[in-house]
């Protein structure tokens, strides 16, 4: 039996207020830390338990949840290996705090190791709100994502992730089965207040 200070991310944890919301795991973008999703989790879905690990990968001192040759290149094998310790983390996380599989709610690199868990270890999410995501992995196996939702928000003038890219991703995991809602905003990277109303609706569907 895993114990807290075991579990193998440093994170953040806050327990649900309102019992029957779903978990959310928050995963932040390049430069971020466990803090930085918190305030988005409570917006989204107010009373769901929160968990936030902070992504062990350095790059020139910002965390990362896998390493990058370069701005939209990845190293696929650290994805590989990376996105099978998070998802050990969060079978462990489950037990330690007692949790259903979380939703993944994840921002830019967050968001890339979310999908890349979708599709290595389906099991370990319940579903997933990826926020400017793209392909993490060139040769995805394909996973069985029947059912799951999964909600993705890109931007039309996003500078780091072409359109195309996005769009593949959604295919890729409609494809294994997921159902995905696939929105284009008429924004930038960051995040704006229309990811933030789309997730909470799509949230309280779920
Ligand atoms: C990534 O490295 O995951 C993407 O390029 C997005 C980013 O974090 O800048």
């Amino acid at each position: 039996m895993t114990t807290k200070n075991e579990l193998s991310f440093l994170h953040r944890f806050v327990p649900a207020s309102e019992p029957g919301r779903p978990p959310l795991l928050l995963l932040h973008g390049t430069g971020g830390n466990e803090d930085d999703l918190l305030p988005l989790g409570r917006m989204i879905s107010p009373g769901s338990a929160l968990v936030s690990p902070r992504g062990k990968v350095l790059e020139g001192g910002m965390p990362r949840f896998f390493r990058r040759l370069a701005e939209g290149v990845f190293d696929e094998e650290d994805v590989r290996l990376r996105a099978n310790e998070l998802a050990d983390f969060i079978a462990d996380l489950r037990e330690v705090y007692e949790l259903p599989a979380p939703i993944a709610v994840g921002f830019s690199n967050g968001a890339n190791i979310a999908a890349a868990v979708l599709q290595l270890r389906p099991e370990a999410l319940a579903g997933a709100a990826l926020f400017r995501a793209m392909v993490p992995l060139k040769d995805a196996p394909s996973a069985d994502l029947t059912s799951k939702p999964v909600l993705i928000t890109s931007g039309t003038s996003d500078p780091i992730i072409p359109a195309e890219n996005a769009k593949q991703l959604a295919a890729q995991l409609q494809a294994d089965g997921a159902i995905v809602q696939h929105h284009m905003l008429p924004t930038g990277h960051g995040l704006s207040q229309a990811d933030v109303t789309l997730a909470k609706a799509w949230i309280e569907k779920l």
